[in-house]
């Protein structure tokens, strides 16, 4: 299931239109009433339900003692910057209201927006997610995010592949394979970030999601400009996660290579 901006669309998994709060400080609260939310209003087995109350409890900790467990079980600082955890509740909760059953990320790390992307996905009954990564056994991560994702029995619906994004996703889309939301947060050198966009932009179909971490960056938003003038992409009316730049997928973008000399837009450069 896509999302069609502005609207917030149907979840499959829910049999019907999704239960939007009017108000949506649950999502935001307290650990125990969020996965209470969850239970009430989606269906899922006792199984799903008891990993999903877990894994909530599991990202609660990380974030509360900023430490975690390395592949062989040793605890280690968290050194690097992953998401915040009202960022990765913003994913959550838009994976979720979007009913998104098939999700992409560049950038594993600690494996936090993972961790929550596979909630999500636990919460919708999807397909599955996939995180692109060539550095998670590397010294600096030392397994961390793999140790993450197993210790919330996460893994049966998690693919990690590790490798570059500009190698790996094109053999994603020559596999034929579509993901409702591609999150990218990997490498933000403009031309990686550039690339990741243009590939989760062939990678989703119409009414897609593209979610961009790191908006302060002038180089993530001038790909955002691209995608908006020359890919037809509009801003997904979000705004939760100030660090978030999400985009949609419209069916815009009917660029004819033939007429190369014209299909070109300006964009603006960010500074
Ligand atoms: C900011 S961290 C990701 C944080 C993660 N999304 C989270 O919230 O927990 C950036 C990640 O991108 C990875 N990375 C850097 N260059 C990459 C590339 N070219 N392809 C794929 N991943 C890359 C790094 O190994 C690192 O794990």
């Amino acid at each position: 299931m896509t999302a069609t901006a502005p609207q917030v669309s149907v979840n499959p998994a829910a049999g019907g239109d999704t239960f939007v709060p009017e108000d949506d400080s649950v999502w935001y609260g307290e650990t125990a009433a969020l996965a209470g939310f969850l239970v009430a209003h989606y269906p899922m087995d006792e199984g799903c339900r008891r990993i999903v109350t877990g894994a909530l409890a599991h990202i609660d900790r990380f974030y509360a003692t900023r430490r975690t467990e390395n592949i062989r079980g040793e605890t280690i600082p968290v050194t690097a910057s992953p998401i915040s955890g009202d960022e990765g509740r913003a994913l959550l909760q838009l994976a979720i209201e979007n009913g998104v059953r098939r999700s992409l990320e560049i950038g594993f790390s600690f494996g936090m927006s993972t961790s929550h992307l596979l909630v999500a996905n636990h919460v919708v009954g999807g397909e599955g997610h996939t995180a692109i990564d060539p550095f998670q056994l590397s010294d600096y991560y030392q397994g961390a995010g793999l140790k993450n994702i197993y210790n919330q029995n996460l893994g049966s619906r998690f693919g990690w592949i590790a490798g570059l994004s500009n190698v790996v996703l094109p053999s994603l889309l020559e596999r034929g394979q579509r993901f409702d939301l591609v999150f990218i947060d990997g490498s933000h050198l403009f031309s990686d970030t550039f690339i990741d966009a243009y590939y989760a932009y062939q990678l989703t179909p119409v009414g897609g999601l593209i979610v961009f971490d790191d908006k302060y960056l002038a180089a993530v938003r001038t790909v955002m400009n691209i995608l908006r003038t020359n890919f037809g992409c509009v801003d997904y009316p979000y705004h939760r996660a100030k660090d978030f730049g999400v985009m949609v997928k419209t069916e815009k973008h009917r660029l004819d290579w033939t007429k190369f000399d014209t299909e070109f837009a300006p964009f603006s450069v960010a500074t």
